[in-house]
């Protein structure tokens, strides 16, 4: 499964993109927008540069011409840029339309197997079920990742299914034994998943015994010392 980076915080970014696990990135209107001052296609590329990878950014029209405007914008900005498009029945529209002309989407806020159903139809890259949300409303968005991957292995689509709106590391897990292409996920839950208490506690183990047996070899007397 591939791992994107769902955030546009280019220290963040950086420093996971270091680690070397990091394969793309999500950005949307709202997470933009939490970098404030930043202008949006100056950190679009800011983003390029650090992660040689899919990087979404989105468009924040409501009608299928203004969305493919945007779209070509922003796809002309660089060879990686991914352009993501809500599923709405304009978005499926603009999503057709620039699948012909080779440009790359997301279909995103997506929550349903039909709306994935027709985004891959209409030519999408990736379709990003928001898994989080749809889980808070009593709905199983493992279940819908289920689903989609299914119906996607039942008609040869190439469109890849990408986890989106990730609450904790289990979303991850869950996503991944789904069988989702790739999930995006925030700094926080990525931190959380390469961490465990029972790892810190086996270290402190090892490391306390190792000092222990150095203390005793560096406390034995040393018989050849006659003086
Ligand atoms: O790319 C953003 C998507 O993952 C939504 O996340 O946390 O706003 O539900 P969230």
């Amino acid at each position: 499964m591939e791992i994107f980076l769902d955030t546009a915080n280019l220290e963040e970014i950086r420093k996971y993109a270091k680690i070397g696990i990091i394969d793309g990135v999500t950005t949307n209107p709202a997470l933009i927008a939490k970098e404030e001052g930043k202008d949006f296609k100056e950190l679009i590329k800011e983003i390029c540069e650090i992660v040689d990878g899919p990087i979404s950014a989105e468009v924040i029209s409501m009608d299928a011409d203004g969305m493919i405007r945007e779209a070509r914008e922003l796809a002309q900005m660089h060879r990686n840029i991914i352009v993501k498009i809500p599923a709405i029945p304009a978005g499926f529209e603009a999503t057709k339309a620039l699948s012909k002309e080779g440009i790359k989407t997301n279909v995103t806020i997506l929550y349903t197997t039909n709306q994935a159903l027709l985004a891959a139809k209409a030519g999408a890259t990736y379709v990003s079920p928001f898994i989080g949300r749809l889980d808070a409303t009593s709905t199983s968005g493992s279940d819908l990742i289920r689903e989609i991957v299914t119906v996607f292995k039942n008609y040869n689509f190439s469109t890849k299914v990408l986890a989106a709106s990730m609450r904790n590391e289990i979303y991850v897990k869950d996503a991944a034994l789904a069988g989702a292409h790739v999930a995006t996920i925030p700094p926080d839950v990525l931190e959380q998943m390469m961490k465990s208490e029972l790892t810190d506690l086996g270290l402190k183990d090892f490391l306390s015994q190792w000092e222990e047996s150095q203390n005793k070899l560096n406390n034995q007397p040393n018989y050849g010392d006659q003086s």
